[in-house]
């Protein structure tokens, strides 16, 4: 994929830039910032090349109004820290007066954070008048959200259709690392999908099972193609509205799913749960991860892989008592030779607690977005950075 690359753009006064700075936020505390940290380069390079930085993201899901407990005022501190500047803030709708205000007293090399995109209700409505307005912020637009570009919003979508747009330096290296997987021609190929929603998987396993030859299932997303095939799976969560969904994909990719063959079961998640063989799971247990057996055949599997991507917890992740299995097959990953490919927090965050996350060929910001880069679909914030 050619994306019209930061390299080529002119040096200009003010950039406008589009980042995923939607943080994982506790008690107004930033939690996790990696997404920030993977923000800097792109913000770097052009304060570098002396331009005034207009940096702009959504954070949560606000319904398009201001909520105090959805500004980015706590990112913008965070911003100040790692960039060692002054990073200027401007609260309340990101267009307002004030906001305008603002950019006018920017000085080369300053950066200004406007608050949550999704404080105006025109954002998620991909609205061209809000890209209008976002765009007077910039002599060229940069996308560099990458975690956010499969959303068709005014700041992804509308707003390169109206200005000048380059792709950041995240999203030209988030799209080299899915497309040399998606393209790649090592095989074996392996797909680990966990996580709880079938729906978010299937478009991926559509267009990758085909040169995938192992597709290793778990989380609630195992216990689902467990039900499906008849497997009785007690009050374990599943989507059990989608077993024909599911008894579809394993009829059309015959042979290349794998399923545990056991998993941790327990009655409540506050017990610590024991492991059985999947067939014994009893009518009032649940099934809280996978189990030793399957582990270790999943691990073999992954040893074995020459390319490898890995999406979603393989059990109830956030319990320490349940998150071996997603830690097992995380250490798996990173000992895999081939070319591995790591994305969603949860995924991410399993690598970080086995302290391995240096040793992936490429772990995405982008959860949803790399899923669906992963469809093979040309997403509508990568749609306007295309070289023709
Ligand atoms: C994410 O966290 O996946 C991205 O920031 C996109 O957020 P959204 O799902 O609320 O659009």
């Amino acid at each position: 994929m050619n994306l019209r690359s930061l390299g080529t753009a002119p040096k200009v006064g003010l950039a406008l830039v589009r980042s995923d700075l939607n943080v994982p936020l506790e008690d107004g505390k930033i939690r996790d910032d990696t997404r920030i940290r993977a923000s800097l380069p792109t913000v770097e390079t052009l304060r570098a090349r002396g331009a005034a930085v207009v940096l702009m993201s959504h954070l949560g899901r606000p319904k398009g109004n201001i909520e105090d407990g959805l500004s980015l005022g706590p990112v913008a501190q965070r911003l100040s820290q790692l960039l060692s500047t002054d990073v200027r803030f401007a609260q309340g709708l990101p267009t307002s007066a004030a906001a305008q205000a603002e950019v006018k007293r920017l000085a080369p090399g300053d950066v200004l954070l406007l608050d949550n995109l999704r404080f105006d209700p025109r954002e998620t409505k991909d609205d061209p008048g809000f890209a209008a307005e976002l765009a007077r912020f910039g002599d060229i637009f940069v996308e560099d959200a990458f975690g956010a570009v499969h959303r068709a919003h005014a700041s992804t979508h509308a707003i390169s259709a109206i200005m000048p747009s380059y792709a950041g330096l995240l999203v030209e290296r988030e799209v080299q690392a899915l497309d040399r997987l998606m393209h790649g021609s090592e095989q074996p190929f392996v797909l680990i999908l966990g996580g709880a929603k079938i729906a978010d998987k299937i478009g991926v396993i559509e267009h990758l099972a085909q040169q995938a030859q192992e597709v290793l299932i778990g989380g609630a997303l195992g216990n689902t193609f467990l039900e499906a095939r008849g497997v009785p799976i007690g009050r374990s969560l599943a989507e059990s509205g989608e077993l024909d969904v599911a008894r579809g994909l394993m009829r059309r990719f015959q042979g290349r799913f794998h399923l545990p063959i056991d998993v941790v079961a327990t009655r409540a998640i506050t017990d610590p749960g024991h492991p059985v063989n999947v067939e014994e799971v009893g009518e009032d247990e649940m099934i809280v991860d996978i189990g030793p057996a399957t582990q270790a055949a999943y691990r073999d599997i992954v040893l074995g892989a020459r390319r490898v991507f890995w999406n979603g917890p393989l059990g109830l992740y956030e319990r320490a008592a349940f998150a071996e299995g997603t830690l097992a097959i995380a250490r798996a990953v990173a000992q895999c030779e081939g070319y591995t490919v790591v994305g969603g927090g949860d995924s991410a965050a399993a690598l970080a607690a086995a302290g391995v996350a240096d040793r992936v060929g490429h772990v995405s910001t982008g959860g949803g977005a790399s899923l669906e880069f992963l469809e093979g679909r040309v997403l509508p914030g990568i749609e306007g950075l295309l070289e023709n």
